[in-house]
């Protein structure tokens, strides 16, 4: 028996490319493990969290416990909350998308209200060497040597939280281009786009496969 962790950050469900290339991903976690599969799912693209619940919780941080506001009690259980989903996963699946060359601030929300639990703050190894993905999609291209390169300011941001800071074993997972079948001038990219998202389900759909092999060499 085991537990995915999903969890979406497009800001729309149709036509969401990280959120089918996600789906692909999870179908083959969940056909890979023979064993039941449960797959906990948070969506901060359709339902984001307060802006401000990081803040309050972090300032929590500072105020003996007896002493908090119900404003600060509800933000720490907030953050316990997502907390407690990460611990209790098996595997984690990040989508998300680039938005104005930088992450989008849902997911910024997540990540600095889940950093304001003590679990996980730098230094910390609660969820160190779990299977993770991140599925990032772009609506440019970003490669070395195209004008945009370096302009993608999440993917590597994003890296260092969930590799460095928390210590996960990820794989990333990228699609470009995705703006070419909507955007007439790029229409002469549009064939690189279809080979790139075609690759993109193939990865996603062997990874099924290697998760399974690294929770049972964990197990
Ligand atoms: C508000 C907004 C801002 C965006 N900013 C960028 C950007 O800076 N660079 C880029 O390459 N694509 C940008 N895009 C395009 C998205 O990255 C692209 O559509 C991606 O596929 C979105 O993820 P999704 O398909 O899962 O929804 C933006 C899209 C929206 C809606």
């Amino acid at each position: 028996m085991s537990t995915i962790f999903r969890l979406d950050s497009s800001i729309r469900t149709e036509g969401s490319v990280s959120r089918a290339v996600a789906d692909t991903l999870e179908a083959s976690i969940v056909e890979a493990e023979d064993a039941d599969t449960t797959v906990v799912r948070r969506d901060v693209g359709m339902n984001p969290l307060a802006n401000d619940v990081w803040a309050t919780s972090a300032f929590a941080g500072f105020v003996a416990e007896e002493d908090r506001t119900d404003a600060q009690v509800a933000a720490k259980a907030v953050a316990a909350e997502l907390a407690d989903e990460l611990v209790a996963a098996d595997a984690i699946v990040v989508a998300t998308s680039l938005y104005n060359f930088g992450v989008s601030q849902h997911l910024k929300t997540w990540i600095d209200t889940v950093i304001s639990d003590p679990r996980f703050a730098p230094g910390t190894e609660t969820v160190k060497g779990k299977p993770a993905f991140l599925v990032i999609a772009r609506g440019g291209g970003y490669a070395e040597g195209t004008p945009r390169e370096g302009w993608d300011h999440a993917t590597a941001y994003l890296r260092r939280i969930f590799e460095d800071v928390w210590g996960l074993d990820l794989d990333v997972i990228e699609t470009e281009l995705t703006l070419a079948e909507v955007t007439p001038q790029m229409a002469e990219l549009r064939d690189l786009a279809r080979q790139q998202l075609a690759e993109s389900h193939e990865v996603a759909r062997t990874s099924g496969r290697s998760v399974t092999l690294k929770l049972r060499s964990a197990a």
